[in-house]
């Protein structure tokens, strides 16, 4: 296994000597890239005896018979990994400026990416900082959120790296899950619907869409071809997954039955509309003091799927705010479905806009296993896990 480990300017530079040792001891090849920041903090030559590997920087030129170093590398590593990671190095990678080596590097790398934060409490409560590393993660970036502690300005905050020790090992657990799902075409759709009432109006519903783009980062950073068909969110697209928008129901069936072809598994997370209404060509003028509008049954895209399946696992969820598991295990029998993902919707910060769930995944033999609150990043991660146990190729 091949890491490209990334050094940026920071006073926790010195730890990265701890995480090479750690990769040494489990076996991995390390391959520093220093920062001209970090260059500042740490020498070429300590690396480079730590690592047994001559150390890559913006000073670094053409390789044997003139290979394109950063783009060499790519094709070679397994994981990326930034530590300590700078409030520069985490603008530059969430921007995509390629000014520099590291940088550079970052936007041309495909393996999984896990980058450890370090920097003044300040600078990491700054908007800037936090919008930053939001965008990273939407992509799939896994970061290792710096701890509370003493930090080198003599103050107390937020912003010390993260142990040497739990890096080393996120690093190993993302290698080790990049290939789970290799060779396997997993579908997702997201978000809400919107159903037409007139040119200007529509009705739709409250899903944020989260859930959905968090199964699709983690269907892709464990190695699957991933197609996302979302209704309209605001959320940026995880690294490594085909987009497909679409707005009303009708526009969701039909990208799910054409990307289904060739699908391994369909994961139906977006809240379709269930009724919708008539639509009408003009746009509705305001003057009577009611107005009726009758909605009709919308497509069942569900179970549409489960009543002329093929080999594909397919997955569905149940939001509900009654009887959630006798509801639930009703929905899986009556769509013929694989898996179902039911979530109590009635629970205050957890299920539709929020950003944490807590999941009960029901099967079709009647076993049921519960998923503990957590941010839907982490449940997206633990239903995939469950639901390909013993299947990925
Ligand atoms: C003594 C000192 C300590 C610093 N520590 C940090 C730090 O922990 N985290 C950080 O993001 N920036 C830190 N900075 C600022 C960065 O070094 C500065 O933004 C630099 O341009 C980053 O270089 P690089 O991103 O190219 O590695 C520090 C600066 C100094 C002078």
């Amino acid at each position: 296994m091949v890491v490209a480990l990334g050094i940026s300017g920071g006073i926790a530079a010195y730890k990265a000597c701890e995480i090479i040792r750690g990769l040494d001891k489990a076996g991995v090849e390390v391959q520093t890239i220093l920062s001209r920041g970090g260059a500042r903090f740490i020498t070429p030559l300590t690396l480079q005896t730590l690592s047994r590997n001559t150390v890559l920087s913006d000073r670094t030129g053409p390789g044997d018979g003139g290979a394109v170093r950063h783009i060499d590398l790519t094709r070679r590593i397994d994981v990326f990994a930034v530590a300590p990671a700078t409030a520069n190095f985490l603008a530059k990678f969430a921007r995509g400026i390629a000014d520099d080596f590291l940088s550079t590097f970052y936007i041309s790398v495909t393996a999984p990416v896990v980058v450890a934060p370090a920097m003044n409490s300040r600078m990491w409560d700054h908007p800037a900082t936090r919008e930053n590393l939001a965008i990273l993660k939407a992509r799939g970036t896994r970061s290792l959120e710096p701890e509370s502690g003493w930090l080198a300005e003599q103050e107390q905050g937020v912003g010390r790296l993260a142990d040497p020790e739990r890096i080393v090992q996120a690093i190993l657990e993302e290698a080790e899950i990049s290939s789970l799902l290799a060779n396997l075409h997993v579908v997702v759709t997201a978000g809400p619907t919107r159903e037409p009432l007139d040119p200007v109006r529509f009705r739709s519903n409250r899903s944020s869409g989260r859930m959905g783009f968090s199964l699709a980062s983690a269907a892709a950073r464990r190695g699957a071809r991933v197609t996302l068909i979302t209704g309209p969110v605001g959320l940026h697209t995880p690294r490594g997954v085909r987009r497909i928008d679409v707005e009303s129901s009708a526009e969701m069936r039909k990208a799910v039955l054409e990307s289904r072809a060739d699908a391994d598994a369909v994961i139906m997370a977006a809240a379709v509309s269930d009724y919708i209404p008539p639509r009408s060509e003009g746009k509705i003028k305001k003057g009577a003091a009611e107005i009726d509008l009758r909605l009709s049954r919308g497509p069942d895209i569900l179970m549409e799927l489960g009543q002329s399946r093929g080999s594909e696992i397919l997955i569905g969820f149940a939001a509900e705010t009654e009887n959630l598991l006798d509801n639930a295990r009703d929905k899986l029998a009556r769509k013929n479905l694989d898996f179902i993902v039911a979530n109590d919707i009635s629970v205050p910060g957890i299920g539709m806009e929020a950003g944490e769930n807590e999941v009960t995944i029901l099967d079709r033999e009647g076993n049921t296993h519960p998923v503990p609150r957590a941010p839907k990043e982490q449940i997206a991660g633990r239903i995939l896990d469950h639901v390909f146990r013993g299947r990925s190729r």
